[in-house]
């Protein structure tokens, strides 16, 4: 075990089981990058406040730059015997520049290096989950273009309802992205606080200037509250909470696909390189991706319960059990970007069943409320129009008829108000163009909505 940043008031050395069980090496060593870049600033400050010399300062610079380079390089070996990611940087800073180093920890803590650490972490990794959930959007939104002409039959309960253009139930998938993108975009101004000069959770007898490492690594405002700089995880909880609801809107949109094609539904075929096979039954195209995206959805939530159970009962300032915020934050992180990776991929290997489609919207049930809309401009109250086209249809499904093939004394039956020209929107493109309403599936309404996509996520 590598020397420990506590050991002297220490008699005896501490047990190898005591050392593995309290380690985080193996996991915080993804935020090397910011740690250093954390350090440099604070020793900078340091040195400008005169607590160290400018020479001591220069060389720990000098130190850390060159570490900094190594981890980005990939050439840095993580010592597996260290406590953490910030003993680790220290020791190694120890062997590099000799005596100076021991200056660096001067007016700091763990305490609020590992929270400086979690928030220079989170605010780059929101950028990219952000970047990523654009991507997404895109790859559906040039799918939904493309097949901008395809009227689908849509479902409530899992029942037949009514038709909705193709492209009108993938923008639903870019709204819903959209918010997610926006929660995440949101909790970084939250993040965007800087929490270093906290130190152990009552801040410093020394003369620190936070403005300056605040400004230095780009942060917008100070931590106003050294307890809660180092006590609070609401943060990490916040983002856990933005990807559960984000990838509960993955989990649907894979749940829609993996319905879609299948042999009942056949709306779609996801391309070979997207599926995999069976070790017994040959004639099988299983789609596997989708169905690891439903599954890994479920760890995200219990990323987020996690958290949130770690922190519930946890007395006001730091504690070590924070420590285990980490794994749970990094797991939900890393899943979320593969599905979304992955997703957009995916999108641009459906091809869409348009034949088997056009038959299942010849289904005259589809069209029942536009039945009833035809009644009601025609001066029938909602309540009978209701009424009268429910006769009707239970009258052709009990006699296996089709509406479209009933004549004019038939209708009237129902009726004074049916005539023959109900026939003319028995069909799945007039139901579409029949919605008016704004936000509804009308086809010129969904072009303008797919222009403005395009404009806005370009
Ligand atoms: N590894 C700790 C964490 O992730 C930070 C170190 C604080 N340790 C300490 N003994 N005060 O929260």
């Amino acid at each position: 075990m590598a020397k420990k940043l506590w050991g002297t008031r220490f008699n005896k050395k501490t047990h190898a089981l005591t050392d593995k069980f309290t380690s985080s090496i193996a996991f915080d060593q993804r935020l090397a990058k910011y740690d250093i870049l954390g350090s440099i600033a604070h020793v900078k400050m340091l040195a400008r406040q005169k607590i160290i010399t400018r020479k001591d300062g220069q060389q720990i610079v000098r130190g850390l730059s060159s570490i900094l380079k190594d981890v980005i390089n990939g050439k840095f070996k993580f010592d597996p015997a260290a406590e953490d990611i910030h003993s680790n940087i220290q020791e190694l800073l120890n062997k590099r520049i000799g005596a100076p180093a021991h200056k660096l920890h001067t007016a700091r803590s763990r305490n609020d290096q590992i929270a400086l650490d979690i928030r220079m972490y989170l605010k780059n990794e929101i950028d990219n989950l952000a970047e990523f959930t654009a991507q997404l959007q895109k790859a559906i939104l040039k799918f939904a273009v493309s097949n901008s002409k395809i009227v689908i039959p849509g479902y409530t309960h899992m029942q037949i309802a009514q038709c909705v253009l193709l492209a009108h139930h993938l923008l639903a998938y870019v709204e819903a992205l959209e918010r997610d993108k926006q929660r995440l975009c949101d909790a970084k101004k939250r993040i965007d606080s800087m929490p270093l000069g906290s130190c152990a959770f009552s801040g410093t007898g020394l003369s620190i200037d936070r403005e300056f490492v605040k400004n230095e690594l780009k942060f917008s405002s100070l931590t106003a509250n050294s307890i809660d700089s180092v006590s609070d995880r609401d943060y990490i909880i916040e983002v856990l909470a933005d990807l559960a609801i984000l990838s509960v809107h993955l989990s649907r949109i894979a749940e829609d696909l993996i319905l879609w094609s299948t042999k009942e539904f056949n709306f779609i075929d996801i391309d070979f390189s997207f599926c995999t096979g069976s070790s017994i039954m040959p004639h099988k195209k299983n789609p596997d991706i989708l169905e690891l995206i439903r599954g890994s959805v479920g760890k995200v939530q219990g990323d987020l319960s996690s958290v949130i159970m770690l922190m519930k009962g946890l007395p006001t300032s730091y504690n070590r059990d924070m420590q285990l915020d980490k794994p749970p934050l990094f797991d939900a992180i890393d899943a979320v970007k593969d599905i979304l990776e992955i997703f957009m991929a995916l999108f641009a290997n459906i091809v869409i069943e348009k034949e088997a489609i056009a038959a299942k919207v010849k289904d005259e049930s589809l069209f029942s409320v536009d039945i009833v809309e035809y009644l009601i401009k025609k001066g029938v109250s909602y309540r009978q129009a209701h009424d009268i086209v429910g006769r009707m249809v239970r009258d052709c499904l009990d006699k296996d008829k089709e509406i479209s093939s009933l004549n004019e004394k038939e209708l009237k039956r129902y009726s004074t108000k049916l005539k023959k020209d109900i026939r003319g929107i028995l069909n799945a493109w007039a139901s579409v163009n029949l919605k008016k309403s704004f936000g509804s599936t009308n086809p010129k309404l969904v072009k303008h909505q797919l222009a403005a996509w395009n404009r806005k996520l370009r």
